[in-house]
């Protein structure tokens, strides 16, 4: 099949979370079983700078309708490994930031136009380079024009861009939501511009476009897909997303077993599988020694890697300071984001920095680190679509703590509830459960046999993307 994706992030060109790396192996596994895949990215400075860049060869020259405005721009492209062509949609003056979507305090004031024409961009490059799609699958609101644009362009044009389009919800707390005036910038007939089409409370609602006209509609845990259709976790859009009941299928991402392997893992000290945990330990010393720990501290160490935002539950976290103070452990996040968080977890380990260590950073060696590294890793999120740290955690032999939300509850099995077939901690999204849930991990580290078996079974897990891929293949293959 010849199968476009549209995302705005890609690993490793450009990442601010799972997003990229789910769109990267997704991609790069549909390539590797002998599908035609191309992946269309906003032509970030980081994508442009990045070595295998170095070659895109420019495939055309835009100029794009935003409006009553054209504006022009160029589509770069370069073949990373076989069956796989990247494509960039690039406008100086809309990607050459350094971070895609805001400046770290707020968006971006001009984010609606960036991401209409990168949308319409890929539009643009289908007609004109006449890439024949099969199928045309772009992910989260800043791709979510695509099946109407393309059914927009088709009719216009007289042409066929693509046999059929599908839309990933990876979020849906992000909808690329704006003043109702934006929806003259994507020249979509004005029938669109009303409750049943992109308008919401006055405002035009990105999100909801591809929900709405996605040929297929996916996320990315059945959990999620059951969780959006309710007020708790839709966002204000589960009437929206009731509409698709019947289309909308949730299939969980896996792991990119080239990237995120402790058996092959370049990134860490020392490499280690189920068969021969050493190397397990070397990197927990190292883990240990980068935050100015002994190394030989016997405790448990907890790991957390997150982007710094609501979701992720760190305030649930902190609520529980006490327990890091009081018990014999170690503490060790990394993380980017809102500057609040930042700041309680930097005040947490001021007062205490023999155990507990920030790194407020994107930091991808770190992060392999930490997974491999720590004994726990916590992820107490308020809701999670699927999540990838704790399957990441469950290959690399650290047990996960979650809360009972999303993919999380799809991915994770608690080992006090199920013992025999426990690979991790699970909690409500409350404080007070999780602080059950971190001492409960403090007998379970304490209990070796225990803690080794769980650990067993989480390594033995297969996450890999194979499985989740032939969900994608079986889903296309239908709705052609
Ligand atoms: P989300 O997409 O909601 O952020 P996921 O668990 O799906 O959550 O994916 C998060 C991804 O981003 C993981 O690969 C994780 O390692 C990575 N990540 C998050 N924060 C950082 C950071 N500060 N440095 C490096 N990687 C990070
Ligand atoms: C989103 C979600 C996360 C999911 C990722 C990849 O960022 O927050 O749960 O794993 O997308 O699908």
């Amino acid at each position: 099949m010849k199968i476009v994706h549209v995302a705005s992030e890609l690993f490793p060109y450009l990442k601010t979370g799972g997003l990229a790396d789910a769109v990267a192996s997704l991609a790069g596994t549909l390539a590797d079983n002998g599908h035609e895949v191309s992946v269309f990215l906003p032509g970030y400075r980081t994508a442009l700078e990045h070595k295998d860049a170095a070659q895109a060869e420019r495939k055309l020259r835009l100029k794009i309708e935003m409006g009553d405005q054209f504006l022009s721009g160029d589509v770069r492209v370069f073949s990373p490994r076989k069956n796989l062509n990247v494509y960039l949609v690039c406008r100086e003056e809309f990607f050459d930031r350094r971070n895609p979507y805001g400046n770290g305090e707020r968006d971006y004031e001009d984010n609606a136009d960036r991401f209409i024409f990168f949308c319409k961009g890929v539009v643009e490059t289908l007609r004109l380079a006449d890439l024949q799609a099969d199928v045309v699958h772009s992910h989260d609101w800043q791709g979510a024009l695509l099946p109407l644009l393309v059914r927009d362009a088709e009719r216009k044009h007289g042409v066929t861009l693509a046999v059929k389009t599908v839309f990933t919800i990876h979020n849906i707390a992000y909808q690329g939501l704006f003043p109702r005036s934006v929806f003259a910038r994507t020249n979509l007939p004005e029938d669109l511009n009303h409750m049943d089409g992109l308008e919401y409370y006055e405002q035009t609602n990105l999100l909801k476009g591809g929900i709405l006209f996605g040929d297929r509609v996916t996320t990315v845990s059945p959990r999620y897909a059951k969780e959006i259709q309710t007020p708790e976790f839709g966002n204000g859009l589960e009437g929206v997303v009731q509409t698709r009941e019947h289309d909308i299928v949730g299939l969980l991402n896996g792991v990119d077993m080239a990237v995120w392997n402790p058996a092959t893992d370049a990134l860490l000290p020392a490499r280690y599988s189920m068969a021969n945990l050493a190397g397990k330990q070397i990197c927990r010393g190292e883990l240990l020694k980068h935050c100015g720990f002994a190394a030989n501290f016997k405790g448990p160490v907890f790991g957390v890697v997150c982007r710094f935002v609501e979701q992720k539950g760190l305030d649930l976290l902190l609520a529980n300071q006490d327990f890091f103070l009081a018990q014999d452990c170690r503490l060790v996040v990394l993380g980017a984001g809102e500057k609040r968080y930042e700041d309680t977890v930097r005040a947490l380990a001021a007062q205490a920095p023999a155990k507990v260590f920030l790194s407020a950073k994107l930091d991808e060696g770190m992060s392999h680190l930490i997974e491999a590294g720590s004994d726990f890793f916590v992820m107490p999120s308020r809701f999670e679509p699927c999540g990838l740290n704790q399957m990441y955690s469950q290959v690399y032999g650290t047990i996960p703590i979650v809360s009972r939300v999303g993919g999380l509850i799809d991915t994770v099995t608690d080992a006090d509830e199920f013992p025999e077939a426990g690979t991790g901690l699970m909690c409500a999204p409350t404080a007070e459960s999780l602080g059950d849930a971190l001492h409960r991990a403090m007998k379970l580290h304490a209990d070796k046999a225990r803690m080794s078996a769980v650990q067993r079974r989480g390594m033995a897990r297969d996450f890999s993307w194979k499985v989740a891929a032939a969900g994608y293949e079986r889903l296309y293959q239908e709705s052609l």
